[in-house]
């Protein structure tokens, strides 16, 4: 059961569908007003479990720090950061004796204390007023299907979306994109996308294509996708405050840009220099920016991802020129300590400020907001746009959509990457830990930045973050200008790259059928250990293993020279050690916690008890993967329908699951 409770004034988000009965009264919250906005507080039992706030960092458990919901373009994701690019305010409270999950629905900013002031206080400090929603049930499963059920169904992206995508920032030509499919090709290595990078667009320009670097955009397109691979453009949230530029010209004229308080344009810089920003929580302008999709779509093009839509700044045209005096007023001088911390902070600290959020208004219905009280939306509404527009462009078509910067409703539109992570072990774990938060908040279509974006990657870590990667839904290696390169042909071990993606497309059948059973059914793709087996004392504090879907538990290797890991079974499984589809070795293990071995060119994972894995024969693109052709690991004692989703695109339904059924394996 659901209820809502609303609290002072705030715009309203559109994150969740259909309609909530007001509560009586909040249940398990004490409320204060306060001049900024609301406190809801509560203290913690020492057995609860505080899930959710997907897109974080910290554990699954989130208990111990304070976070804060305004989405922040900072690419030094360490443990103690308190926002990344995301807002999803939804918690899930659980102990054996209650639990109950609650939403904060406003675009404004949101402070979580769980558990830091007071180790036994949970306390939500909301700015401005929002809705409040409680979601009861039994079960934490139960919560999080009510829960979903309320914000509605995830986003479904076309079935190639779940191959393997290659990307880096550096691909500056035509040229550089078709070596890497030529290589990918030349090595037998699966590989359905390429992203391109803001390099391909003229002068950082969206809906541009360069034409020197890539003449013939439209045949280039066509000859890559008859290779079996697309192509998939950036689009950035700044456009570029250029005249003669028609994104740029059009936008002005219409007024659909966001405006200073003067009501000119609000101006800010970003890779293109002097930009300016759509105002997508305005209705007409939305649906104007998300009509400029047209121009890539007419060239071919059948997915993007949205980025830099919290929305970043380097810098807003104002403080610029405050910094630039700064500087100017001690040119010359002697610097002593506060002189000189006043010029290295008057730079250090334009970009993202949140004066600068303060600085600009959007329309919404003809009323002016300021931005900061609606930050978190920025990313959600540009996404919602270019979905929407997909939709009037081709209502037949699914297309592949995903957002750096998001809020809860983005993910009816499309997913979302992680952001900017780092080659660094912990980010591979953060990975993991991420996969369940975003299920719970809706997001299913996510995936990190594998081998990490920042700084160098080794081939080991890369291996370990492949072997983990090929769960994930999006799987995107992408790297950042700068480091070292990480394709995977690459490397020394590019055989057993090349046979770990060619488990992923064997995987196929199994990821694709239970990503889209969890969308219809408003479920969990990846879920914590104790959602499985929640009066298992142990698997609640498992951070380091995750469910994937029916059948499988995941406990990838995450530590640089480890040989193997402790790994715990809540229950018997069947071990899959793997080095190719037809090259693998099972083994029951009885429920306990094991030391298992596993080399770098191993994937291990763990098979349920009364449940199958269906693997497909090997394929290098997802088109070519025979969803009907299907072998089937099993861990069995009766007859077992499994079913597998194998549509043409579209909406599915019901009559696009195929029934197999598994019959137990003849003992020896
Ligand atoms: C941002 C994105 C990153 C991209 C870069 C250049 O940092 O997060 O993925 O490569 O911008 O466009």
């Amino acid at each position: 059961m659901t209820e809502r409770s609303d609290y002072g004034n705030y715009v309203k988000t559109g994150a969740t569908v259909g309609e909530v009965p007001a509560a009586k009264a909040l249940k398990y919250f004490e409320v204060q007003e306060r001049e900024e906005g609301f406190v809801f507080t509560r203290e913690l039992d020492k057995a609860d479990i505080v899930y959710g706030l997907g897109e974080q960092v910290r554990g699954i458990n989130k208990r111990g720090w304070k976070y804060c919901s305004y989405n922040l373009d900072d690419p030094s994701i360490t443990e103690n950061r308190e926002s990344l690019y995301a807002a999803h305010n939804f918690l899930l409270v659980s102990n054996p004796k209650l639990r109950f999950g609650v939403f904060f629905d406003t675009g404004d900013k949101v402070s979580f204390d769980i558990g830091y002031t007071d180790a036994d206080r949970l306390s939500v400090n909301v700015r401005g007023g929002c809705s409040v929603y409680i979601v009861d049930g039994t079960s934490a499963r139960e919560i999080v299907r009510e829960f979903r059920e309320l914000i509605g169904q995830s986003y479904i992206p076309p079935r190639w979306a779940f191959g393997y995508g290659q990307s880096r920032w550096g691909y500056k030509t035509k040229e550089d994109i078709e070596s890497v499919e030529k290589r990918y090709s030349e090595e037998k290595m699966p590989l359905d996308m390429i992203y391109m990078d803001i390099d391909y667009m003229q002068d950082y320009k969206d809906f541009t294509v360069n034409e020197e670097r890539f003449p013939d955009f439209k045949d280039f397109v066509a000859s890559m996708n008859e290779k079996g691979v697309r192509l998939v453009p950036i689009i950035d949230a700044g456009v570029k405050a250029e005249e003669n530029y028609s994104v740029y010209e059009e936008g002005i004229r219409y007024g659909y840009f966001c405006r200073s308080a003067d009501g000119e344009p609000f101006v800010a810089g970003v890779w293109p220099g002097d930009s300016v920003f759509p105002d997508v929580l305005n209705e007409k302008a939305a649906e104007w920016f998300g009509s400029n999709y047209k121009v890539l779509l007419d060239l071919g093009i059948e997915g993007f991802w949205n980025d830099m839509n919290e929305p970043a700044l380097f810098y807003s045209k104002e403080s610029l020129h405050n910094a630039v005096e700064t500087v100017s007023r001690v040119k010359g001088k002697n610097l002593a300590l506060e002189d000189f911390q006043a010029v290295s902070g008057a730079f250090g600290s334009l970009a993202n400020s949140e004066d600068d959020y303060k600085k600009f208004y959007h329309n919404v219905d003809g009323r002016l907001v300021s931005h900061d009280k609606v930050h978190n939306l920025f990313g959600y509404r540009m996404t919602r746009a270019a979905a929407e527009y997909f939709k009037e462009y081709d209502p037949q078509k699914r297309y592949l959509l995903f957002s750096r910067s998001s809020y809860i409703g983005m993910h009816r539109y499309g997913g979302i990457w992680t952001g900017d992570n780092a080659s660094r072990w912990e980010h591979l774990l953060l990975n993991l830990k991420m996969m369940p938060s975003l299920n719970m908040c809706g997001f299913l279509y996510c995936g990190a930045d594998l081998g990490g974006f920042g700084q160098d990657t080794t081939e080991d870590l890369m291996l370990r973050w492949m072997a983990f990667g090929i769960f994930t839904p999006l799987m995107r290696n992408h790297s950042s200008l700068h480091t070292r390169n990480q394709e995977l042909y690459l490397f020394k071990a590019k055989d057993v790259f090349r046979r770990f993606l060619g488990i992923r497309y064997s995987l196929i059948p199994y990821i694709y059928s239970e990503f889209v059973k969890a969308a219809l059914n408003n479920d969990m793709l990846f879920r914590p250990l104790a959602f499985d087996y929640p009066d298992d004392g142990r698997a609640e504090t498992t951070e380091d293993q995750i469910m994937f879907g029916e059948s499988l538990m995941l406990a990838p290797v995450y530590e640089q020279n480890a040989k193997g890991r402790y790994v715990y079974l809540p229950e018997r499984m069947k071990m899959i050690r793997m080095q190719s589809y037809d090259n693998y070795r099972e083994k029951i293990l009885e429920k306990g916690s094991y030391y298992i071995e596993v080399p770098l060119n191993e994937i291990v994972f763990f098979l349920k008890e009364n449940c199958v894995l269906p693997l497909a024969e090997p394929a290098v693109k997802v088109a070519d993967v025979d969803f009907d052709r299907l072998r089937f690991v099993q861990f069995i004692h009766r007859e077992k329908k499994y079913a597998v989703c194998d549509d043409n695109g579209g909406t599915i339904t019901e009559k696009d699951f195929k029934y197999h059924t598994v019959f137990p394996e003849e003992k020896a």
